[in-house]
């Protein structure tokens, strides 16, 4: 069975001091939740306090981004050694917002997903459609070129050191959520695309989360879809107790 996986998406929120803050409180809010990966990610520069306030804890700290390079005249770049040393276990690779705004592609993407698998760093690849994508019927050849771009060249056990999170672009931030049907159809999509490109028994052993205006109120019925198995959460993880009751939602 697959261990449900919750993520907080901090983005560009939290100084180092809101970041203790908020990571002390979430320890003890989850402290008995033991049948639930939880992670948080943090900003760059609140890494290193969230992972002394972490530590002996259930709580697993990510980077948001990583860079491909290890070392180098990459001005303004962080790399995956890195992060693993500021304790970093996961990286988010391929956000909507990194697409959007930073010209991520899926050959950068699959680039970072190498650069973080060659060091240890399990990565937590994005993928979804916009919302004209959508409805010009495309969701599918997006999520297809996401996933395949991303994923390219991986082992076996490459591939099942990563998350995929599926984050349709109009439900991030908007309020917006995916109904279950629509997180459901998407997730079986690419489980069964996972099946043709490897096997249905590695497809099945991949965890995939769904982001996108997950909330307390929302995150069981998304929990409750066969293929949802953990939720990437913007919003409501930057205050800990509506991120706990996420990470409880069973
Ligand atoms: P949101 O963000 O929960 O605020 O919609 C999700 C994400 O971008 O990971």
């Amino acid at each position: 069975m697959r261990t449900p996986i919750i993520a907080g998406n901090w983005k560009l929120n939290k100084t180092i001091s809101e970041a203790v803050a908020l990571t002390t409180a979430l320890k003890a809010s989850v402290a008995d939740v033991n049948d639930v990966e939880i992670i948080v990610a943090p900003p760059f520069t609140a890494l290193a306090a969230v992972n002394e306030v972490i530590a002996g804890s259930n709580v697993r700290l990510s980077a948001q981004d990583v860079y491909s390079e290890d070392t180098g005249a990459f001005t303004g770049e962080v790399s995956a050694p890195m992060l693993k040393d500021v304790g970093c276990e996961y990286v988010i690779i391929g956000h909507s917002e990194r697409r959007q705004y930073f010209g991520e592609t899926n050959e950068s993407v699959n680039q970072k997903v190498k650069a973080a698998l060659a060091h240890d760093l399990k990565p937590i690849i994005c993928v979804g459609e916009q919302l004209e994508e959508r409805e010009a019927g495309q969701t599918e050849t997006i999520i297809e070129n996401h996933v395949t771009g991303g994923i390219a060249g991986l082992s076996v056990t490459e591939l099942l050191t990563c998350v995929i999170a599926y984050e349709p672009v109009w439900a991030i931030g908007t309020g917006k959520t995916a109904t279950p049907t629509q997180a459901q159809e998407v997730h079986s999509f690419i489980r069964g695309l996972l099946t043709s490109v490897y096997s249905a028994d590695v497809a099945s052993q991949l965890c995939i989360q769904y982001g996108g205006s997950v909330k307390p109120e929302n995150a069981a019925e998304l929990m409750a879809q066969p293929d949802v198995d953990g939720a990437l959460v913007g919003g409501a993880s930057l205050e800990a107790e509506s991120f706990a009751q996420i990470v409880k939602f069973g």
